[in-house]
């Protein structure tokens, strides 16, 4: 990391995040220790932010990675590009984290193609090496490189789970929709909305969640309760909000947004 990157994530204030737990300093300790983290939780439960967070708590600077079931092992490491008519080696997103010493995280990994665990393996037991097949070099990660990756377990199936022996190299945690108290305050603070006017939206998903009937994928997210709130902030109807930004994400099937809307009205009066 340059001076200049340095005094920016020095002085940059953290993305805002409430802990569940300890998940703040396990991932502090997972990273002194230098020991991957494998993070598991529902969509919109704050994944994404705890890592963002901690990456700028620490001061290390971050590649995330959507993973996909066309991402290939090259994608992380890199690829000789034609530029100017001579081919050169452009790195990674894994692979740059590795040179500069930051995190690596890689969004849903069980998505990616098999050929992945191969660059992961050696990276993420005590050897910490990433070999680039096509330039022959072998790196070491530095002390500072960490590779965190996460998955939501709800949408796994057989075909895509990770095998033991990938899984057995990380500590992982997992994280779920914060409890009521902490989400209420989470919601007010992304918002900006006041926390009483916040107080039945986290009824409502308590409802929705503790729900076995209802034919969901998933349950409403912190994200959703986020969207709903900044529209109510905005000034709109709060009906329509949750409307908009918690029932119609939710679900297509008409029987089903039926069963939410009588939750509203029950929650929300
Ligand atoms: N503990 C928390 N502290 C602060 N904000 C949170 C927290 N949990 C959730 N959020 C809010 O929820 C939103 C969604 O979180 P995030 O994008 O991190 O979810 P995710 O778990 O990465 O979801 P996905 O699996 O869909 O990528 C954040 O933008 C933030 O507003
Ligand atoms: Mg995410």
């Amino acid at each position: 990391m340059d001076n200049l990157a340095q005094l920016g994530a020095a002085i940059a204030a953290p993305p805002f995040y409430l802990p569940q737990g300890k998940e703040c300093e396990l991932f502090e300790l997972a990273w002194r220790q230098r020991l991957p983290l494998l993070l598991k939780g529902p969509t919109g439960c704050g994944k994404t932010r705890f890592v963002a967070h901690m990456a700028a708590r620490l001061g290390l600077p971050l590649q995330t990675v959507a993973c996909h079931d066309d991402l290939t092992a090259a994608d992380l490491t890199g690829r000789y590009l034609l530029k100017g008519g001579e081919t050169v080696w452009v790195d990674g997103p894994l692979t740059h984290a590795v040179r500069v010493g930051g995190i690596c995280y890689l969004d849903e990994v069980v998505e990616a193609r098999k050929d992945v665990t191969v660059v992961l393996h050696p990276l993420t037991d005590d050897r910490r090496l990433l070999p680039l097949e096509r330039t022959g070099e072998i790196l070491e990660a530095p002390p500072e490189f960490m590779l965190v990756v996460s998955y939501n377990p709800g949408y796994q199936n057989i075909l895509k789970s990770l095998k033991p022996s990938t899984r057995q190299r990380f500590v992982a945690i997992e994280l779920d929709f914060p409890r009521p108290e902490l989400e209420l305050r989470v919601v007010a603070a992304e918002s900006g909305l006041d926390p009483e006017r916040v107080r039945p939206l986290i009824n409502l998903a308590s409802r929705v969640r503790s729900l076995k009937g209802l034919d969901l994928e998933e349950a409403c997210s912190t994200r959703l309760l986020v969207y709903a709130a900044s529209l109510m902030q905005a000034g709109f109807d709060p009906v329509l909000a949750i409307e908009h930004a918690i029932i119609e994400p939710l679900s297509d099937d008409a029987d089903v947004k039926a069963g939410l809307r009588e939750l509203v009205r029950a929650s929300i009066g």
